[in-house]
């Protein structure tokens, strides 16, 4: 069974955005594409609404900026009504996942009957009406890449998974100089979730050697750079790395997905407001280790193209993995974010829930290995 699932015969589908322009001031190529499109929607935050004038739009642009970081229905909502009243012919995202979630959602809603709850799920949306270009300003997400959107539901805080090729991008924009201004904190935590995002594509049970090779690549420029974007963040060559490496994260996301380490990341970010990089980097270290018995080579080899120096055996992943996130500043100790140990038998509990990835994790998780991680990781 495994072995099928690992041949080079499985059959998947690779999706990616139609044209894609890289390297820094790429954006300034985002007018000239956009030349044909009169009525332009951008999707933006307060941090990123600035880099609108570098992109040289022409036509009628309206830029919205209210989009929180997590986003949650009642904002998405509230977007879909703006656009709604623009009538936009291109929707553009300007910021990290969370805005490149909604500008999907925005150029497929906007003009539908659909509502975002109608749309939950995997291939719900009915048709994509409006183009759509997707630049990140972040390097973790990899959203741009992809065909999904996660929403926070305001009621339970879960995050819903919208999952529709319409909602993939005409064009991708992958400029790292809109990088500089993120925080060394963000750098460091959105790094890490691209970086997660490429080794459990590369340990699922449903890895694909096509997916390998993007997963190696993205794996590799994280050991390259990470640190460097996070020392320096107007440093090109490393955010330019960083911005590639969370592109193939994204890729990674689309036939394989995560695993593990995503579904024990979900609890403590809805449960204790973490931002969804933050969230994976705590959890990082502990699955790495946890599943080296059950892929000692890619174990090896992830350890090696991050520059780890000791061998792929667990109690010496785990140290490095740590000591690898911690020297990029990160605290990864849950107590500090107010969690106390009564809570994390519930969150084992919601984390085993998700089958969607726990059960593409290379070594089966039950409720006390989940514990225990908790545990270790308080
Ligand atoms: N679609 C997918 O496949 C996918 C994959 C992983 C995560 N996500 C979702 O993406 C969201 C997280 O995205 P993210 O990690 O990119 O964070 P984010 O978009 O929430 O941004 C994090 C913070 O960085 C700030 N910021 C963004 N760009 C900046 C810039 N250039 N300069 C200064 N500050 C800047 C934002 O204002 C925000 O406060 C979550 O909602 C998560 O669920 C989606
Ligand atoms: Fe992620």
């Amino acid at each position: 069974m495994t072995e099928n699932l690992h041949s080079i015969a499985r059959t998947i589908t690779l999706l990616q955005p139609t044209r894609i322009e890289i390297g820094a001031g790429a954006i300034t190529r985002l007018g000239e594409w956009a030349k044909e499109f009169k009525r332009i929607f951008v999707v933006a935050m307060p941090s990123t609404a600035g880099f609108v004038d570098r992109a040289c739009l022409v036509g009628d642009v309206v830029t919205y900026v209210d989009i929180p970081p997590e986003p949650d229905l009642p904002a998405v909502d509230a977007v879909l009504a703006a656009a709604r009243a623009f009538r936009p012919d291109l929707v553009i995202g300007l910021g990290g996942g969370s805005v490149m979630d909604v500008a999907k959602l925005v150029a497929v809603l906007w003009d539908a009957e659909q509502s975002v709850l109608d749309v939950v799920g995997v291939g719900k949306v009915n048709g994509r009406r409006t183009a759509l270009a997707q630049v990140p300003t972040t390097s973790g997400t990899g959203s741009e890449a992809g065909i999904r959107s996660l929403v926070t539901a305001p009621d339970t805080l879960a995050k819903m998974a919208v999952e529709s090729a319409f909602m993939l991008a005409d064009l991708a924009v992958l400029d790292p100089e809109l990088t500089y201004t993120v925080p060394a904190a963000v750098t460091a935590a959105t790094g890490v979730d691209a970086l997660a995002h490429c080794v459990e594509a590369f340990t699922n049970i449903k890895a694909h050697p096509v997916i390998d090779g993007y997963a190696t690549l993205g794996i590799t420029l994280v050991g390259r750079f990470l640190a460097r974007a996070v020392a320096d963040g107007t440093d090109t060559e490393a955010r330019t790395g960083m911005m590639m490496a969370s592109y193939f994260g994204g890729l990674c996301l689309g036939p394989v997905n995560t695993a593990g380490g995503h579904a024990l990341a979900y609890p403590l970010g809805t449960r204790l407001k973490l931002p969804h990089g933050l969230a994976n980097a705590i959890i990082f270290p502990h699955v790495l280790a946890f599943n080296a018995s059950a892929r000692p080579e890619k174990s090896e080899i992830i350890a090696r193209l991050l520059g780890l120096p000791g061998s792929a055996k667990a109690d010496t992943l785990f140290g490095e993995g740590f000591a690898f996130c911690e020297v990029l500043g990160l605290d990864l100790h849950l107590a500090h974010y107010g969690a106390r140990e009564q809570d994390l038998r519930g969150w084992a509990e919601e984390a085993f829930a998700i089958k969607r990835l726990i059960d593409n994790n290379p070594r089966p998780l039950a409720v006390t290995d989940i514990l225990s991680i908790y545990q270790n990781a308080l």
